[in-house]
């Protein structure tokens, strides 16, 4: 890889990105009363734009009133007061250079339910995960399989917090298809169990993720970006493989590829790790299956580490390293030494206290 790919343009739909870096997608937990982030917490995207990044995703955004929210003090973008305290954040990314790009979530089986004004718990299955609620230490409960009117109702909560993103002025919006959250839930055969169009074959398990796709792309301009979220861990029973094998999460991004989206964001935990037992990365087993830019993150801390994760993809996204050092991208260009963070070190991100 020649040293400049990293800080040369590339062109995501109809943006032209002025390097490969960007703020991946981090919740902070910060809108405890009416789902709008502390300033503090928007100054931040401001900030990470200032300092060079090219991409700036906001935060998991919660898509309804009802049942998406799994973690205390999530955003909403759908009423007024909401979307104009977006405004000036998404003008001052826009001033400094960046794409900022709202991403939108529900949590499926992963719920807190007491955080949701209607204290519901659905999923595709009633099967909740193994393992414990990490923060409240109790067990999740176990959902609702979803009818048929909690499917439109979810989907319908996607179309409007797009709209609030457009509205607020948003250069694009992600959904968010990841990490044992509802879409994933109906994704993977390990949380999706049902016996109707939704369940079984690869092609239904997509069934919603291509609805709530088909649904949100006509209310974001096509001058504006729509790009997926995937992964094949979840953040609890993480040592689960969410998909059976590389033919497996081939089969799904050739679904995802023939959909009117502009880029895939691939998590993974670490993005040099080899994938379904073969010798590859998610970002070359991911590039073998689609011609969509692909967004890679997790672990790329350093100029080598950074360089190395773009052989398979087109932008790298950084959570931890960007969210603790405000000169990363500057730190980067410089190639200057710098250490890889561990999980704990980001649970400031959940805190008050002042981000650099
Ligand atoms: C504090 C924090 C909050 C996160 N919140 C989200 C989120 O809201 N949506 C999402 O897709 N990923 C979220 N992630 C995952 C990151 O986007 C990223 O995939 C992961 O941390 C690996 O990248 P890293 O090694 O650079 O930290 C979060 C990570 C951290 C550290």
């Amino acid at each position: 890889m020649s040293d400049d790919v990293l800080f040369s343009p590339f062109k995501l739909g109809g943006f032209t990105l002025k390097n490969r870096i960007g703020v991946a997608p981090m919740t902070r937990m910060s809108s405890p009363g009416d789902s709008i982030p502390r300033q503090d917490v928007l100054d931040f995207l401001v900030r990470r734009a200032e300092n060079g990044a090219a991409i700036v995703y906001t935060e998991a955004i919660v898509t309804d009133y009802e049942s998406a929210q799994g973690y205390p003090g999530q955003a909403r973008l759908v009423t007024q007061r909401q979307i104009e305290a977006w405004k000036p954040v998404v003008e001052a990314i826009r001033k400094n250079g960046a794409v900022s790009i709202m991403q939108m979530f529900h949590c499926g089986r992963m719920a807190w339910p007491e955080v949701n004004p209607a204290n519901r718990v659905i999923a595709p299955s009633a099967i909740g995960p193994a393992q414990d609620n990490p923060l409240t230490g109790a067990p999740y409960p176990v959902p609702d399989a979803m009818s048929a009117f909690d499917i439109q109702h979810v989907i319908t909560g996607f179309v409007e917090t797009a709209k609030g993103a457009v509205a607020a002025g948003f250069d694009g919006i992600e959904i968010h298809g990841a990490h044992g959250y509802l879409i994933n839930n109906f994704l993977s055969s390990y949380s999706n169990r049902r016996t109707d169009e939704y369940g079984g074959s690869v092609e239904n398990r997509y069934r919603f993720a291509h609805e709530i796709i088909q649904a949100v792309r006509p209310v974001v301009p096509q001058n504006r970006l729509l790009t997926f979220r995937i992964s094949n861990w979840g953040v609890v029973d993480m040592e689960v493989s969410l998909y059976q094998d590389k033919a497996e999460w081939h089969q799904i991004i050739k679904l995802l590829s023939a959909e009117p989206i502009d880029a895939i964001s691939v998590s993974t935990y670490d993005y040099s790790t080899t994938a379904f037992g073969t010798d590859q990365t998610m970002a070359r087993i991911t590039r073998e299956a689609t011609d969509l830019p692909i967004m890679i993150c997790g672990k790329i801390y350093d100029r080598a580490t950074a360089e190395d994760a773009l052989e398979d993809a087109d932008v790298i996204l950084s959570a931890k390293s960007i969210l603790l050092n405000p000169n990363w991208v500057d730190d980067i260009r410089k190639h200057r030494p710098l250490p890889l963070y561990k999980s704990e070190e980001a649970n400031v991100a959940y805190t008050e206290a002042p981000l650099p």
